[in-house]
């Protein structure tokens, strides 16, 4: 079984799909790390996000490593969703992606075109999303228990950005596949999200 699980930054996607796949017993790809790993050696190389040649250079990320910290900084990410713009950057990401996702027995997949452009044959496709507001309101709240001295006003506007850049652009933008479930968590807690998105991978939404 393949199960893709889209959605927008902060959205909860990455702890539905974790929890999918331990239920399911699937591996599972959290597909952001490939851009932001992207964007740390574009970083350390002291590449040029501006230049889609350059960012491309930057997906041989074979000397990074995928459990650095500094992965899930807010500096990473900002530079991820910029250089994820590149239809450059994401055919060179693609086979990866898609490899994971036929391997014999399944997986699951987090992103934002999982359902669209890595695995449109998904048997179970997910669209987690929630209000700008309580996502930001998540970041600031895990931010802050990293000790990091945030402001909400600034992780809601830079949640706007990603949104707007992650939804805008030209190569596979963000979006809900038409055969996607729609899964909005603004008012969920995380077991009552884990416990829906179980329930509707229970009932795969095709035939495989
Ligand atoms: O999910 P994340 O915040 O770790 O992702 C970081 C950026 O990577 C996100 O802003 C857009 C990009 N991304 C993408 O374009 N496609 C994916 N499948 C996953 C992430």
């Amino acid at each position: 079984m393949i199960i893709a699980v889209d959605g927008p930054a902060a959205s909860g996607k990455g702890t539905i799909a974790k929890a999918l796949a331990r239920h399911f017993r699937l591996p599972h790809m959290d597909t952001g790390v490939l851009y932001r790993a992207t964007a740390l050696n574009l970083l350390q190389t002291g590449g040029d996000p501006d230049s889609e040649f350059s960012a491309a250079r930057a997906t041989d990320i074979a000397q990074i490593d995928l459990d650095d910290p500094e992965l899930k900084s807010e500096t990473v990410g900002g530079i991820a969703s910029r250089i994820s713009v590149y239809p450059l950057v994401r055919q060179a990401l693609l086979e990866r992606q898609r490899r994971f996702a036929d391997q014999v027995g399944g997986a699951v997949l987090d992103g934002r075109d999982i359902g669209t452009v890595i695995a449109p044959h998904a048997d179970v496709k997910l669209f987690v999303t929630a209000s700008p507001e309580a996502r930001a309101e998540r970041r600031f709240m895990e931010l802050k228990r990293l000790g990091l001295n945030v402001h909400l006003p600034d992780v809601l506007a830079d949640i706007r950005a990603r949104d707007q850049r992650d939804t805008g652009r030209g190569a596979a933008p963000l979006c809900q596949a038409e055969d996607a479930v729609l899964l909005d968590t603004s008012e969920m807690s995380v077991e009552q999200a884990i416990a829906t998105a179980i329930e509707v991978a229970g009932r795969p939404t095709r035939q495989s």
